[in-house]
């Protein structure tokens, strides 16, 4: 698919048929999510795989919106359900200690994100959806799948193939309002 068609027609995806992915997609996936830049190269990012079904839906059940989410007006994750129904669910990690850290500035999450889109775009393109979750209790999810302290969870990818055909883009933002030219305007 040409890049800038891959970039406007990716959509969140969060129902999924039951269409298992090929570890051949997998792998693709994984590689493309690795080649995104990372902070001088240091690829801090780490991907576990969870196709368990019981611990997929352990995963959804920590991805509600407690009081902290509550609080800040999210009344709901739309993507709790895809968690557990997705045929795999992509957790994203980082080492902070093995990223950049400029004048307090940490860039793990700016490479997990860029992984994040990598990932997204490249499973797009092989036919398959995903969605960025960011909705989740860290410390249970961390302790369900063995991951240490040291290491940050980022976010959560359920991963499948699409049960409908992509909905229309949410509008975004005209560039008339978000780009700015030499100048901050006013
Ligand atoms: C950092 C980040 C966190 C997100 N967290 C969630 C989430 O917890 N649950 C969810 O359903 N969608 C989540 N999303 C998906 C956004 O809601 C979605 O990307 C946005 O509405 C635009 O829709 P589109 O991806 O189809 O273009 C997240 C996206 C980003 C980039």
């Amino acid at each position: 698919m040409e890049t800038l068609k891959a970039i406007s027609t990716r959509r969140s995806v969060r129902k999924f048929s039951d269409r298992q992915v090929e570890s051949d997609k997998l792998h693709a996936i994984l590689e493309a999510a690795m080649m995104a830049p990372s902070w001088a190269n240091l690829q801090c990012v780490r991907f576990v795989v969870v196709k368990d079904p019981a611990t997929k839906r352990r995963i959804s059940e920590l991805s509600y919106v407690d009081s902290f989410f509550a609080a800040r007006g999210y009344k709901s994750n739309p993507s709790q359900v895809a968690l557990a129904e997705a045929p795999l669910v992509i957790v994203a990690c980082a080492l902070p200690n093995q990223s950049g850290d400029i004048r307090g500035q940490q860039y793990y999450m700016t490479d997990v994100g860029l992984a994040a889109e990598n990932l997204m775009l490249a499973a797009h393109d092989l036919g398959l959806g995903s969605v960025f979750v960011s909705i989740f209790e860290e410390k249970p999810l961390a302790d369900l799948l063995g991951i240490p302290a040291y290491i940050s969870v980022v976010g959560l990818f359920p991963l499948g193939y699409p049960q409908c055909e992509a909905s229309c883009a949410p509008p975004r933002k005209p560039l008339e309002e978000t780009v700015f030219y030499d100048r901050w305007p006013g």
